[in-house]
């Protein structure tokens, strides 16, 4: 709005008479005079509306959360009202015209205290809500300015962001997928990515040669703290690499951020130290150890590397549901075995002793990250689907694309994406990711506010050619 001042700004304009603009965080009606907190995007300001105010009736009928356009003065307070360690501490603004912009309901809860204790269902139904609540919006904020940072990051270091499609075929990433029927082709379904996998490597075989992408992924799978069905990787594909250079310049963007960001909190070990998945598994029971050396400071973080996976699992310890045969990939069907493994990959022999490229990022017990040196060999990659029990058919079908894009000119390559989310969360201190995402599904994989999934109306099944199968009624 024309000659709106921020709240933010208003200790340069004491003395002056200005407008500013946003909602009625709280308000104090003392009879003669009646006090506010006034709150935008870049903070709040006391307002005090004094008995002789032109503006003292409609100041009376203002309630919380209604948004307002307020002219007044700004000054400077007696010097016992002063609070130093607040933001406006030491200004008021002498409420001298108040303009109603949109009057709001009762909110449904408090939001000027910190939403943590209120029911997540009605949290989620008002997430607009929320969101205006300090602690969320902050959450949201750092997001952004992390995502952008790492943006920067990336360019400078000579990666370009490519945007990959919603709309494509599944994508085994060892979850279910959720499918997209095509109207054009009855009986036929794009499937949403997992992740972009597929398609950062073919940027590879463009010569695109550094990708990276703040990638939407989707997968259907139950949710819990760290899962959403929708979740956001910091995505990447580098050429002509090797592990150490592509965990090289992830750790240096992890340090970045937590320095930049987050100078209060402490990195336990640098460079990060390298587990195995042996050892991982043999002294902690798990391949994302918490390492963290005091489990009680919010601002020890305790970044690892997992290394030496093994390529396969037996498909019966194995709920992932591309299985075919007797084996399946533990990670990524499209990682490269370690190098000095080749040979046993290409002889399929000793199966169970292959040991992959795959590196996991775990950050004080969290997987926030994972990756790998990719098969960019046509033979290579053909026999690990051979071991996983596809026929040479299926292979054709479902990945003969990767095998034709490696047989023209591909070069070694290989990436690793992060969990954005879980990242955000552990910098927040967050206790799960639907914290820090600014519109989650709920555990059971709904959205409260929207009422979705919701069924559709009988012209568009008709037009997708879909008829519903109803289950029996109990
Ligand atoms: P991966 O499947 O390990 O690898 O995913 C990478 C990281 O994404 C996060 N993550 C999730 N976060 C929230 N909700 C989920 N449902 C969820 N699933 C995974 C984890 C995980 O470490 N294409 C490969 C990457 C590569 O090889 O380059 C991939 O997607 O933090």
């Amino acid at each position: 709005m024309k000659d709106r001042i921020l709240i933010g700004d208003l200790n340069k304009h004491i003395d002056q008479e200005v407008t500013i603009c946003g909602w009625t965080d709280t308000r104090r009606d003392q009879g003669k005079m009646v006090f506010f907190e006034f709150r935008d995007r870049t903070g709040k300001v006391q307002g005090v509306t004094l008995p002789n105010s032109p503006a003292m009736e409609v100041a009376k009928t203002l309630r919380s959360e209604w948004v307002v356009a307020v002219t007044g003065k700004v000054n400077k307070r007696p010097e016992r009202n002063i609070q130093a360690d607040k933001v406006n501490g030491d200004i008021e603004l002498e409420v001298l015209g108040v303009e109603v912009l949109n009057e709001a309901e009762t909110p449904v809860f408090d939001i000027t205290a910190d939403t943590k204790d209120v029911g997540e269902d009605v949290r989620l139904k008002y997430k607009y809500l929320d969101m205006r609540s300090a602690r969320v919006q902050n959450n949201i904020r750092m997001r952004a300015k992390v995502a952008k940072h790492i943006r920067d990051f990336l360019t400078n270091e000579g990666f370009i962001e490519v945007e990959t499609p919603l709309l494509t075929k599944s994508t085994p990433e060892g979850a279910r997928d959720f499918v997209v029927p095509a109207r054009l082709y009855p009986g036929n379904f794009y499937a949403l990515p997992q992740s972009p996998q597929q398609y950062k490597q073919l940027l590879m075989t463009g010569g695109i040669e550094r990708y990276f992408q703040v990638a939407k992924c989707l997968r259907d799978e139950d949710s819990r703290g760290d899962r959403q069905p929708e979740f956001t990787q910091i995505d990447m594909e580098m050429s002509f690499v090797e592990q150490g250079d592509i965990m090289d310049v992830n750790e240096r963007a992890l340090i970045d951020i937590v320095e930049k960001f987050y100078p209060e909190k402490k990195i336990q070990e640098k460079p990060f130290p390298r587990i195995t998945y042996k050892e991982a598994m043999e002294k902690y029971g798990n391949d994302r150890p918490d390492l963290r050396t005091d489990k009680n400071d919010p601002n020890l973080l305790a970044f690892c590397w997992i290394i030496d996976f093994p390529f396969f699992e037996a498909t019966a310890k194995s709920d992932n549901p591309d299985t075919m045969g007797e084996w399946t990939f533990t990670h990524n069907p499209f990682s490269a075995p370690k190098p000095e493994h080749m040979g046993m990959l290409m002889n399929k022999e000793s199966i169970e002793e292959i040991l992959t490229t795959q590196y996991d990022i775990a950050l004080n017990g969290y997987e926030i990250g994972g990756g790998s040196i990719r098969n960019h060999k046509p033979e290579a990659l053909k026999k690990v689907f051979e071991i996983m029990g596809y026929d040479m058919e299926t292979v054709e079908r479902n990945f003969g694309h990767m095998l034709k894009a490696f047989s023209l000119g591909t070069p070694p390559h290989g990436g690793i994406a992060w969990g954005f989310d879980r990242l955000m969360m552990l910098l927040q201190n967050e206790p799960n990711i639907r914290e820090v995402i600014p519109f989650p599904k709920t555990g059971e994989g709904k959205d409260p506010m929207m009422d979705s999934p919701a069924p559709i109306a009988q012209k568009q099944l008709d037009e997708l050619s879909i008829l519903l199968k109803k289950k029996a009624e109990k």
